[in-house]
């Protein structure tokens, strides 16, 4: 079965998936933004698990439980910092959405929401990170099996416009109740 793939506008430490993606820095020890929210959200139990980790490269994802969270785990990956795109912030930004999903796939995940990494504190055009994460998601999940739902989880309405362009949705659509998603 080809595997679900939407936006959607929310906060995603609220969403009713099997796994969240975390945008997070190389220390793995939180940090502002939506880091920052997991870890409020999880609790202290996530941090504690994360100190066991030794970091993470950017690029690169590493898989921990989610405590409080309604999702069962978190996969935490480092983006880029944008520095104007010349030192390999694409392929770096390609990279976390791969691996975290390769990182699901193994863990039998059925269902993943991403935030838009690295487009908040680490300064990446909204647009051009958009672009990199439809794309290599798309890519991706035509050699993955058991996922049957990615989720684009957009913090505002202008970049889920975007993402919906990206996408070829339906802009408008109705926002679900809590704990539902729309659609389900
Ligand atoms: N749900 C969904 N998206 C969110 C939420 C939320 N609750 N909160 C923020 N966003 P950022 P980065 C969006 O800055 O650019 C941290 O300190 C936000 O609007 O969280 O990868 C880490 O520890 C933006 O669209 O991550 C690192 O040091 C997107 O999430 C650094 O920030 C990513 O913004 C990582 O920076």
């Amino acid at each position: 079965m080809p595997t679900s793939v939407r936006a959607l506008q929310g906060d995603i430490t609220q969403l009713p998936v099997q796994a969240i993606v975390n945008a997070a820095n190389a220390s793995l020890l939180g940090g502002g933004g939506v880091d920052g929210a997991i870890h409020r959200a999880a609790g202290p139990q996530l941090l504690e698990e994360c100190r066991r980790l030794g970091g993470c490269p950017t690029g690169e994802a590493k898989l921990t439980r989610g405590y409080r969270l309604p999702a069962e785990y978190v996969i935490h990956t480092v983006g880029p910092v944008w520095h104007g795109g010349g030192r390999g912030e694409p392929a770096l930004l390609a990279s976390c959405y791969r691996r975290s999903l390769e990182l699901a796939a193994a863990q039998g995940i059925r269902s993943l929401a991403f935030p838009s990494i690295s487009t908040g504190i680490y300064g990446y055009p909204l647009e051009l990170a958009a672009q990199v994460a439809v794309s290599t998601v798309r890519a991706t999940l035509e050699r993955l099996d058991g996922l049957e739902q990615v989720i684009f989880c957009c913090f505002s309405a202008r970049d889920l416009q975007v993402y919906q362009r990206l996408l070829g949705e339906r802009a408008g659509t109705d926002p679900a109740p809590p704990g539902q998603l729309p659609g389900d």
